[in-house]
């Protein structure tokens, strides 16, 4: 059997790892292909902000899982203490396979120091070499090097002949905090790492209105598009952080299409608080759970999620962000009723009382068809009565 091996950091695994992975284990053949995650790589220490070992196993697998077919993510260098060589992991890997050719993948910089590897002589005599490009125009530099190792330890090269895709796990989490990466990573990959907040990741805003889509009734993304125009526009007005707007407005409405009971689940799941009153509506209850879906499992900023959870009712003492939400979602273009071209006059023009016009407005609505207002939005009127004097 051919086994190929394919050891590293993995923080976090990109779709450069996963493509030259996929590359030779088409091209060469493989009939089983095991993935490595190191603990501490002997040539370099792990980044400061690195997750826990079990963070990089979790990432790994999701990754490489994709590929299909015979291939195992391990857990045996996790499992050692102290710096991994890839001399005794190999030791490990013979026992199991004493019979079989194993192929020690690697790219092109992890080739060329090879000399510097501990045993490096020892490795070459046990393994068949297996080298994927880390970006392009590196081919004289591995047949140079393929050439030397054969000729001076008698090492045996094969070559992959991959697309590589030019980019690095320290870019990639120099980039997340910034919202970027995404593009670089597997979808899961990429939710599982901020989900768990790691990096200092903050979620990508494609990612978000693709995440928020999946949820949403079709009939609803145009209230959302329009819900974060016009909260961005609102943020700049008002001078408050156009990004939180945008998560918040992006991922306001996202449980929106659930029933009640689906609602009920997710309250207890999450332990979310609910009155009486909330029990009985799933109106209420979407923006209590949207907030929490937001920061549990798209990594949403507090402050959004503070004015995601206030974007139906309002309530008393409401932030600048939280009111610029609940009259984005109000005034959006999509919107039409009476009244709306002053509402959006007010909202540019004094946001408190656009407020408490928008609370009014609702609460006659809400009368007029039989429903009992909430508590909170009385008392958000109450406050806002009082500061418009
Ligand atoms: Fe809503
Ligand atoms: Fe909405």
């Amino acid at each position: 059997m051919k086994i190929g091996i394919f050891g590293g950091t993995f923080d976090p695994p990109h779709l450069g790892h996963v493509s030259a992975a996929a590359a030779a284990w088409a091209e060469l053949g493989l009939e089983r292909l095991i993935i490595i995650p190191n603990t501490v790589p002997p040539h370099k220490e792990l980044a400061e902000n690195s997750p826990p070992p079990e963070a990089r196993l979790d990432m790994t697998r999701a990754a490489f899982g994709k590929i299909g077919g015979a291939v195992e993510v391990s857990d045996i260098e996790l499992k050692r203490d102290g710096k991994s060589y890839t001399v005794d992991t190999l030791a490990e890997i013979r026992e199991l396979y004493p019979h079989d050719e194993i192929i020690l993948l690697m790219g092109t910089d992890m080739f060329l120091s090879l000399e510097s590897w501990r045993s490096f002589e020892e490795i070459m005599k046990t393994v068949t070499l297996g080298v994927f490009k880390r970006s392009d125009g590196q081919e004289d530099a591995i047949s140079e090097a393929r050439d030397r190792f054969s000729a001076k330890y008698g090492a045996k090269t094969v070559t992959v002949k991959n697309d590589p895709i030019d980019v690095s796990s320290s870019e990639i989490r120099a980039a997340l905090p910034d919202r970027g990466g995404a593009a670089w990573i597997d979808g899961e990959v990429y939710g599982y790492i901020i989900r768990h907040s790691l990096y200092g990741s903050k979620p990508d805003f494609d990612w978000l209105r693709v995440k928020a889509c999946e949820m949403l009734d079709p009939k609803r993304t145009r209230h959302v598009a329009g819900c974060e125009m016009e909260a961005v526009k609102l943020a700049r007005r008002w001078g408050e952080d156009e990004s939180a707007a945008r998560e918040a407005a992006i991922m306001h409405d996202c449980t929106k299409s659930l029933g009640l009971e689906e609602q009920l689940r997710l309250c207890e799941k999450y332990d979310i608080i609910t009155d009486s009153v909330e029990r009985g509506d799933a109106k209420l209850l979407h923006s209590k759970t949207g907030a929490c879906i937001a920061k549990c499992e798209f990594g949403v900023s507090d402050e959004a999620c503070a004015a995601i959870r206030w974007h139906t009712t309002g309530k008393a003492d409401m932030s600048t962000l939280e009111k610029i939400i609940y009259l984005a979602d109000y005034i959006e273009p999509s919107r039409a009723f009476d009244g709306l071209e002053e509402l959006r006059r007010l909202a540019y023009e004094d946001i408190d009382a656009a407020m408490l016009m928008g609370l009014q407005m609702s609460l006659e609505d809400m009368r007029d068809r039989g429903i009992v207002p909430h508590k909170n939005s009385k008392d958000a009127i109450k406050w806002l009565a009082k500061r418009e004097g």
